[in-house]
Protein backbone atom coordinates (compact mmCIF):
# COMPACT_ATOMS: atom_id res chain seq x y z
CA UNK A 1 0.00 0.00 0.00
CA UNK A 2 1.61 3.52 -1.05
CA UNK A 3 1.92 5.56 2.33
CA UNK A 4 0.14 8.92 2.10
CA UNK A 5 3.35 10.89 1.70
CA UNK A 6 4.57 8.96 -1.45
CA UNK A 7 1.12 9.10 -3.10
CA UNK A 8 1.96 13.10 -2.08
CA UNK A 9 4.35 13.06 -3.98
CA UNK A 10 3.48 11.21 -6.73
CA UNK A 11 0.45 13.39 -6.95
CA UNK A 12 2.65 16.24 -7.38
CA UNK A 13 5.19 14.40 -9.95
CA UNK A 14 1.93 13.95 -12.76
CA UNK A 15 0.98 17.53 -11.90
CA UNK A 16 4.26 18.92 -13.22
CA UNK A 17 4.65 15.94 -15.39
CA UNK A 18 1.34 16.84 -16.92
CA UNK A 19 2.07 20.98 -17.34
CA UNK A 20 3.93 21.18 -20.61
CA UNK A 21 5.82 24.40 -19.73
CA UNK A 22 7.30 22.65 -16.98
CA UNK A 23 9.12 19.91 -19.25
CA UNK A 24 9.96 22.71 -21.51
CA UNK A 25 11.35 24.54 -18.65
CA UNK A 26 13.88 21.58 -17.99
CA UNK A 27 17.13 23.22 -17.42
CA UNK A 28 14.97 25.91 -15.78
CA UNK A 29 14.13 23.74 -13.02
CA UNK A 30 17.70 21.98 -12.81
CA UNK A 31 18.42 25.73 -11.88
CA UNK A 32 16.16 26.13 -9.22
CA UNK A 33 16.38 22.98 -7.80
CA UNK A 34 20.14 23.92 -7.50
CA UNK A 35 19.84 27.43 -6.28
CA UNK A 36 20.12 27.21 -2.65
CA UNK A 37 18.50 30.60 -2.05
CA UNK A 38 15.33 29.78 -3.21
CA UNK A 39 13.84 32.50 -1.25
CA UNK A 40 14.73 34.60 -3.61
CA UNK A 41 11.06 34.94 -5.33
CA UNK A 42 11.92 35.93 -8.82
CA UNK A 43 15.19 34.69 -10.49
CA UNK A 44 17.26 37.92 -10.98
CA UNK A 45 18.55 38.93 -14.12
CA UNK A 46 21.49 37.14 -16.17
CA UNK A 47 21.98 38.19 -19.38
CA UNK A 48 24.09 40.96 -19.76
CA UNK A 49 22.96 42.64 -22.93
CA UNK A 50 19.43 42.35 -21.02
CA UNK A 51 20.58 44.47 -18.29
CA UNK A 52 22.62 46.94 -19.80
CA UNK A 53 20.21 47.42 -22.48
CA UNK A 54 17.12 47.35 -20.42
CA UNK A 55 18.09 48.80 -16.97
CA UNK A 56 18.61 52.17 -18.44
CA UNK A 57 15.56 54.45 -17.78
CA UNK A 58 14.16 52.11 -15.20
CA UNK A 59 15.25 49.19 -12.90
CA UNK A 60 15.25 45.71 -15.12
CA UNK A 61 12.97 43.84 -14.69
CA UNK A 62 13.23 40.66 -14.41
CA UNK A 63 11.95 38.49 -16.99
CA UNK A 64 9.81 35.98 -14.74
CA UNK A 65 7.86 39.59 -13.85
CA UNK A 66 5.99 38.80 -16.89
CA UNK A 67 4.47 35.99 -19.42
CA UNK A 68 6.22 35.07 -22.59
CA UNK A 69 2.99 36.35 -24.37
CA UNK A 70 3.37 40.05 -23.28
CA UNK A 71 7.25 40.04 -23.77
CA UNK A 72 6.79 38.71 -27.15
CA UNK A 73 4.43 42.03 -27.87
CA UNK A 74 6.61 44.38 -25.89
CA UNK A 75 9.75 43.48 -27.22
CA UNK A 76 9.35 43.52 -31.18
CA UNK A 77 11.07 46.23 -34.10
CA UNK A 78 8.01 47.51 -34.31
CA UNK A 79 7.04 48.66 -30.42
CA UNK A 80 10.05 49.32 -28.85
CA UNK A 81 10.81 52.73 -30.95
CA UNK A 82 7.31 53.36 -29.14
CA UNK A 83 8.06 52.04 -25.90
CA UNK A 84 5.84 53.50 -23.59
CA UNK A 85 6.27 56.91 -25.00
CA UNK A 86 10.03 56.40 -25.31
CA UNK A 87 12.38 55.59 -27.86
CA UNK A 88 13.86 52.39 -26.41
CA UNK A 89 15.53 50.81 -30.37
CA UNK A 90 18.15 48.36 -29.94
CA UNK A 91 19.73 47.03 -33.04
CA UNK A 92 18.54 43.51 -34.81
CA UNK A 93 21.15 41.42 -32.93
CA UNK A 94 20.70 42.38 -29.50
CA UNK A 95 16.68 42.45 -30.07
CA UNK A 96 17.08 38.86 -30.88
CA UNK A 97 19.22 38.35 -27.77
CA UNK A 98 17.26 40.06 -25.13
CA UNK A 99 13.72 38.76 -26.72
CA UNK A 100 14.85 34.99 -26.83
CA UNK A 101 16.22 35.60 -22.90
CA UNK A 102 12.68 37.34 -21.52
CA UNK A 103 10.91 34.87 -23.44
CA UNK A 104 12.70 32.19 -22.55
CA UNK A 105 12.55 33.35 -18.71
CA UNK A 106 9.21 34.69 -18.59
CA UNK A 107 7.05 33.91 -15.58
CA UNK A 108 5.41 31.00 -17.51
CA UNK A 109 8.94 29.15 -17.81
CA UNK A 110 9.95 29.98 -14.13
CA UNK A 111 9.30 27.75 -10.85
CA UNK A 112 10.37 30.96 -8.32
CA UNK A 113 7.16 31.76 -5.96
CA UNK A 114 6.06 35.27 -7.71
CA UNK A 115 6.32 34.01 -11.47
CA UNK A 116 4.03 31.15 -10.49
CA UNK A 117 1.93 33.51 -9.45
CA UNK A 118 1.83 35.97 -12.39
CA UNK A 119 1.37 33.00 -14.76
CA UNK A 120 -1.16 31.34 -12.94
CA UNK A 121 -2.69 34.77 -13.42
CA UNK A 122 -2.65 35.04 -17.02
CA UNK A 123 -2.44 31.75 -17.95
CA UNK A 124 -6.56 32.61 -19.99
CA UNK A 125 -5.74 35.20 -22.09
CA UNK A 126 -4.38 38.15 -20.24
CA UNK A 127 -1.08 39.51 -21.63
CA UNK A 128 -0.65 43.31 -20.41
CA UNK A 129 1.95 45.29 -21.17
CA UNK A 130 2.59 46.64 -17.73
CA UNK A 131 3.77 44.44 -14.67
CA UNK A 132 1.78 46.72 -12.60
CA UNK A 133 -1.40 45.82 -14.68
CA UNK A 134 -1.29 42.63 -13.13
CA UNK A 135 -4.01 41.73 -11.40
CA UNK A 136 -1.79 39.61 -8.51
CA UNK A 137 0.47 43.39 -8.83
CA UNK A 138 -2.70 45.77 -8.34
CA UNK A 139 -4.19 43.50 -5.48
CA UNK A 140 -0.64 44.07 -3.23
CA UNK A 141 -0.77 48.02 -3.99
CA UNK A 142 -4.03 49.24 -4.05
CA UNK A 143 -4.13 50.40 -1.00
CA UNK A 144 -1.13 52.41 -0.45
CA UNK A 145 -2.14 55.92 -0.76
CA UNK A 146 -1.78 58.20 -3.81
CA UNK A 147 0.68 60.52 -1.88
CA UNK A 148 3.21 57.66 -1.48
CA UNK A 149 3.11 57.31 -4.98
CA UNK A 150 2.65 59.66 -7.73
CA UNK A 151 2.60 62.32 -5.33
CA UNK A 152 5.46 61.07 -4.01
CA UNK A 153 8.97 63.01 -5.77
CA UNK A 154 11.08 59.87 -4.58
CA UNK A 155 8.63 57.24 -6.29
CA UNK A 156 6.44 59.12 -9.45
CA UNK A 157 4.99 55.90 -10.22
CA UNK A 158 4.31 52.62 -9.16
CA UNK A 159 6.63 51.62 -12.45
CA UNK A 160 9.75 52.16 -10.36
CA UNK A 161 9.73 48.92 -8.01
CA UNK A 162 13.11 49.27 -6.78
CA UNK A 163 12.67 52.77 -4.82
CA UNK A 164 10.26 51.11 -2.77
CA UNK A 165 11.66 47.54 -2.80
CA UNK A 166 15.16 47.80 -1.63
CA UNK A 167 16.22 44.23 -3.10
CA UNK A 168 14.47 44.29 -6.18
CA UNK A 169 17.42 44.29 -8.53
CA UNK A 170 18.21 40.72 -6.52
CA UNK A 171 14.72 39.19 -7.28
CA UNK A 172 13.35 40.05 -3.61
CA UNK A 173 10.12 41.32 -3.31
CA UNK A 174 9.47 40.51 0.34
CA UNK A 175 7.15 42.92 2.54
CA UNK A 176 9.76 42.83 4.82
CA UNK A 177 11.83 44.55 2.27
CA UNK A 178 9.71 47.28 1.57
CA UNK A 179 10.55 51.22 2.42
CA UNK A 180 8.99 53.71 0.65
CA UNK A 181 11.14 56.75 0.57
CA UNK A 182 9.87 59.78 2.45
CA UNK A 183 7.82 57.69 4.36
CA UNK A 184 9.85 55.32 6.19
CA UNK A 185 7.08 54.26 8.91
CA UNK A 186 4.68 53.07 6.33
CA UNK A 187 3.53 49.93 7.54
CA UNK A 188 0.62 48.14 5.59
C1 LIG B 1 14.76 55.09 -23.29
C2 LIG B 1 14.29 54.64 -21.98
C3 LIG B 1 13.85 53.19 -21.86
C4 LIG B 1 14.51 52.06 -22.22
C5 LIG B 1 15.88 51.94 -22.89
C6 LIG B 1 13.66 50.94 -21.84
N1 LIG B 1 12.53 51.40 -21.24
FE1 LIG B 1 11.04 50.24 -20.48
N2 LIG B 1 10.01 51.92 -19.94
C7 LIG B 1 10.42 53.22 -20.17
C8 LIG B 1 9.39 54.13 -19.71
C9 LIG B 1 9.45 55.65 -19.78
C10 LIG B 1 8.37 53.33 -19.16
C11 LIG B 1 7.07 53.82 -18.52
C12 LIG B 1 7.33 54.16 -17.06
C13 LIG B 1 6.11 54.79 -16.39
O1 LIG B 1 5.01 54.68 -16.91
O2 LIG B 1 6.29 55.36 -15.31
C14 LIG B 1 8.79 51.95 -19.34
C15 LIG B 1 8.05 50.87 -18.92
C16 LIG B 1 8.42 49.54 -19.09
C17 LIG B 1 7.62 48.42 -18.66
C18 LIG B 1 6.28 48.48 -17.95
C19 LIG B 1 6.50 48.67 -16.45
C20 LIG B 1 5.19 48.84 -15.72
O3 LIG B 1 4.69 47.84 -15.18
O4 LIG B 1 4.67 49.96 -15.68
C21 LIG B 1 8.30 47.29 -19.02
C22 LIG B 1 7.85 45.86 -18.78
C23 LIG B 1 9.53 47.71 -19.66
N3 LIG B 1 9.57 49.09 -19.68
C24 LIG B 1 10.49 46.85 -20.15
C25 LIG B 1 11.64 47.27 -20.80
C26 LIG B 1 12.59 46.36 -21.38
C27 LIG B 1 12.51 44.86 -21.34
C28 LIG B 1 13.58 47.14 -21.95
C29 LIG B 1 14.79 46.68 -22.74
C30 LIG B 1 14.49 46.18 -24.05
C31 LIG B 1 13.23 48.54 -21.70
N4 LIG B 1 12.04 48.57 -21.00
C32 LIG B 1 13.99 49.62 -22.08
C33 LIG B 1 11.62 53.60 -20.73
C34 LIG B 1 12.58 52.77 -21.25
C1 LIG C 1 5.43 53.12 -3.62
C2 LIG C 1 6.27 51.99 -3.26
C3 LIG C 1 6.17 50.72 -4.10
C4 LIG C 1 6.46 50.57 -5.44
C5 LIG C 1 6.94 51.62 -6.42
C6 LIG C 1 6.24 49.16 -5.74
N1 LIG C 1 5.83 48.50 -4.61
FE1 LIG C 1 5.46 46.51 -4.44
N2 LIG C 1 4.85 46.78 -2.52
C7 LIG C 1 4.89 47.98 -1.82
C8 LIG C 1 4.33 47.77 -0.50
C9 LIG C 1 4.18 48.83 0.59
C10 LIG C 1 3.98 46.40 -0.42
C11 LIG C 1 3.42 45.67 0.77
C12 LIG C 1 1.94 45.51 0.60
C13 LIG C 1 1.37 44.77 1.76
O1 LIG C 1 1.90 44.85 2.85
O2 LIG C 1 0.39 44.06 1.55
C14 LIG C 1 4.31 45.82 -1.73
C15 LIG C 1 4.12 44.48 -2.04
C16 LIG C 1 4.58 43.88 -3.20
C17 LIG C 1 4.53 42.45 -3.45
C18 LIG C 1 3.99 41.39 -2.50
C19 LIG C 1 5.01 41.12 -1.41
C20 LIG C 1 4.55 40.10 -0.40
O3 LIG C 1 5.33 39.81 0.54
O4 LIG C 1 3.45 39.57 -0.54
C21 LIG C 1 5.08 42.25 -4.68
C22 LIG C 1 5.27 40.92 -5.39
C23 LIG C 1 5.45 43.54 -5.21
N3 LIG C 1 5.13 44.52 -4.27
C24 LIG C 1 6.04 43.76 -6.43
C25 LIG C 1 6.26 45.02 -6.98
C26 LIG C 1 6.71 45.24 -8.34
C27 LIG C 1 7.04 44.15 -9.34
C28 LIG C 1 6.79 46.60 -8.50
C29 LIG C 1 7.16 47.36 -9.74
C30 LIG C 1 6.45 47.01 -10.97
C31 LIG C 1 6.42 47.22 -7.24
N4 LIG C 1 6.09 46.24 -6.34
C32 LIG C 1 6.42 48.58 -6.97
C33 LIG C 1 5.37 49.18 -2.29
C34 LIG C 1 5.76 49.43 -3.59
Amino acid sequence: MMTTKFKIVAGLMGVLLLNSNFVSAEENMVEWLLNFNRAKEIRPVFNKAYQAECGDCHFAYQPGLLPAKSWEKLLTAAALPKHFGVNAEIDADKLKEIRDYAIDNAADKSYYKRSRKIANGTANGDAPLRIIELRYIERKHKHIPEKMVKGNAGVKSLSFCDKCHTQAAQGVFDNDTVSIPNFPDYDD
